[in-house]
């Protein structure tokens, strides 16, 4: 009789546990988290890997002022205080420093990146500089996990040419932009053989015209003096009534 009780006592411990645990693997892996294949072309434009974080050292390279004069980028992006603004793609945090001090303490940057390792880098460095305003995401290929509608800027340094999945990641960050919030893209110029980065890296004007705009953003402003990027600067727009997959 004993011995019974104890075997059912032990069979509704391990029922309670197997259940807990399909709990907790739905709350991880909800299924509107399915992430479709990765693209491999976008466009005509055969998508880029993904930067390594291994090679997390380049993004703060001691030349990269130089060659990139990354003040004169920020000053042109004019991110005012008190704004909430996004590092989509923040890698090491080289610009996410920047922002959050541009922004100060009553306002907000959100460090996005799909790799934990980036974002470990960026803590350590947010820490060293003592910022606090930093909110860091770790986003999916299809969802940078941000807030709705709440966005002034959305700078993107880099990396929209390595989004694996761009409609999907356009759809989400026009979603967290406010009415009149600004996506901005700066990419190096495809069009410039003294760029001295590899091709796949690289994105022409008119390339970036025929991924952005159908994906329901309007062009408002172009910046044209950096030395080796374009910036161009987006706002959210109606969706042409054309945009689906006959599009690609
Ligand atoms: C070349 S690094 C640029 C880093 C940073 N913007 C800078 O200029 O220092 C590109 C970064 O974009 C990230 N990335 C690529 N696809 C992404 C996506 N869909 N969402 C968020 N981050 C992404 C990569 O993990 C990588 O850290």
């Amino acid at each position: 009789m004993q011995r019974l009780f104890w075997r059912r006592y032990l069979l509704n411990v391990l029922l309670m546990v197997s259940s807990a645990a399909t709990l907790r693997a739905q709350v991880a892996a909800p299924a509107d988290e399915v992430i479709p294949a990765a693209d491999t072309h976008y466009k005509g434009r055969e998508i880029a890997q993904t930067m390594h974080y291994l090679g997390a050292d380049w993004l703060t390279r001691e030349s990269r002022e130089r060659e990139e004069d990354c003040q004169q980028m920020l000053k042109a992006l004019d991110v005012q205080p008190e704004q909430s603004v996004c590092d989509m793609g923040c890698g090491n945090g080289f610009y996410t420093l920047q922002l959050a001090e541009r922004v100060g303490a009553r306002g907000r940057v959100y460090a996005v990146d799909i790799q934990q390792e980036m974002l470990h880098l960026l803590d350590e460095r947010a820490k060293a500089a003592q910022l606090a305003n930093i909110e860091p995401l770790l986003g999916t290929p299809i969802d940078p996990r941000l807030p709705e509608g709440k966005l002034d800027t959305i700078l993107l340094v880099d990396v929209y040419h390595e989004m694996s999945h761009p409609e999907q990641m356009l759809r989400a960050m026009r979603k967290a932009l406010k009415p009149h919030g600004r996506l901005v893209l700066v990419e190096f110029r495809l069009e410039d053989p003294e760029v001295p980065i590899k091709l796949l890296h690289k994105m022409s004007k008119e390339q970036i015209l025929k991924e952005v705009p159908p994906n329901g953003f309007k062009l408002v402003q172009e910046y044209d003096d950096l030395p080796w990027q374009h910036m161009m600067f987006f706002e959210p727009a109606e969706l042409p009534a054309a945009n689906g997959p006959a599009d690609r």
